[in-house]
């Protein structure tokens, strides 16, 4: 069977059951099982216990926050609709079709726990603000046309690939600050919980699509590496060109702009690390402003999924990813972090 004509209709041969106890690609069954166990609801989350806090921040907080969901649900929105799409045509096993699947819903999920939060925070002509100006600010815009675009070129399957991880492991950071920056300040909380179980996710969905990437990258010659290379590297710094205007946009007002660009500086290198490449700032863990690391490093909350109340977020109690979660040789030999 080919699997390209399965997935285009274009059929020649038998159609194949997929088997599960023929894996070829032992990575497609361990991000199944990560993701699976991982899987979480973003109305189980009792974002209303922040109300307190909510309603503590001054009206250049709020919009900062109001705004920065705003623009995380455009990216999550476009890996929902475009994204999961757009990287099946490539899938080389039905394995990796079954995981892309899991990721595409979860991408839904995320898209609506930002409203989640909204209809418990805004009232609907905020809401309704902040739709419209997600739908038409210049620079969230043009990051996600770019990446648009490269979902639905005729182009080279990789550049999806890198198009996918630099959304996933840095596009989203300029927003992920406000959350963790709260969060590190202990107010928020249930809000950030929601953000760091949506982080648990796109790490993981950064560190798999990195590694498809690498498995076709490496079978290039090295001419098409390094045409490769010079690409992505110039596409990540157009697009951190636009994030530096986008950070000045959302963080001037309340004086963080320098501390988010450091985070996602340090957030673009770990994005070059997912790909197998070397990093392109000094930025490193160690930069980050404490606050930010303290948030992201705090363990999940774990709210219990029946009973919404008590404090085991069961279905969800499970650990970030880390380099260490594939301890399988083919994916060491591809993944081990750069000096
Ligand atoms: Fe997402
Ligand atoms: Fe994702």
């Amino acid at each position: 069977m080919n699997l390209n004509e399965v997935l285009t209709g274009k059929l020649t041969g038998a159609y194949q059951a997929i088997n599960w106890n023929q894996v070829s690609d032992q990575i497609d069954q361990a991000t199944w099982h990560k993701l699976t166990e991982q899987f979480w609801l973003d109305t189980r989350v009792p974002v209303s216990n922040d109300l307190k806090d909510w309603r503590e921040l001054d009206d250049d907080h709020k919009w900062l926050v109001g705004h920065v969901f705003g623009g995380l649900t455009l990216l999550d929105t476009l890996q929902s609709q475009d994204g999961m799409a757009a990287l099946r045509n490539d899938a080389t096993t039905q394995h990796e079709i079954a995981v892309l699947n899991n990721i595409q819903f979860m991408e839904s999920v995320h898209a609506k726990s930002y409203s989640t939060i909204f209809s418990t925070l805004n009232t609907p002509s905020e809401i309704n603000e902040i739709f419209a100006w997600s739908d038409s600010e210049e620079f969230l815009q043009n990051k996600t046309k770019r990446i648009y675009e490269l979902y639905h070129s005729e182009g080279d399957p990789l550049k999806k690939k890198i198009s996918s991880v630099f959304l996933e492991t840095f596009l989203f950071y300029s927003g992920f600050f406000t959350p963790l920056w709260y969060l590190g300040n202990n107010k928020l909380t249930n809000v950030a919980e929601i953000i760091k179980l949506i982080i648990r996710d796109e790490s993981v969905h950064g560190t798999y699509i990195g590694y498809k990437f690498q498995v076709a990258f490496n079978k290039l010659d090295n001419q098409r590496q390094q045409a490769l290379k010079d690409w992505m590297y110039n596409f990540l710094y157009d697009l951190y060109d636009n994030e530096e205007k986008y950070t000045h946009l959302l963080y001037d007002q309340v004086g963080l702009t320098e501390k988010v660009l450091t985070f996602i500086r340090y957030n673009a290198n770990k994005a070059l690390m997912n790909l197998g490449q070397d990093p392109m700032f000094p930025d490193t863990a160690a930069d980050v402003n404490p606050v930010v690391m303290n948030g992201i490093s705090t363990a999940t909350v774990n709210h219990d999924f029946f009973s919404e109340v008590g404090n085991g977020y069961r279905l969800g109690n499970v650990e970030a990813m880390s380099d260490q979660d594939y301890q399988l040789s083919s994916w060491e030999a591809h993944h081990q972090p750069k000096k």
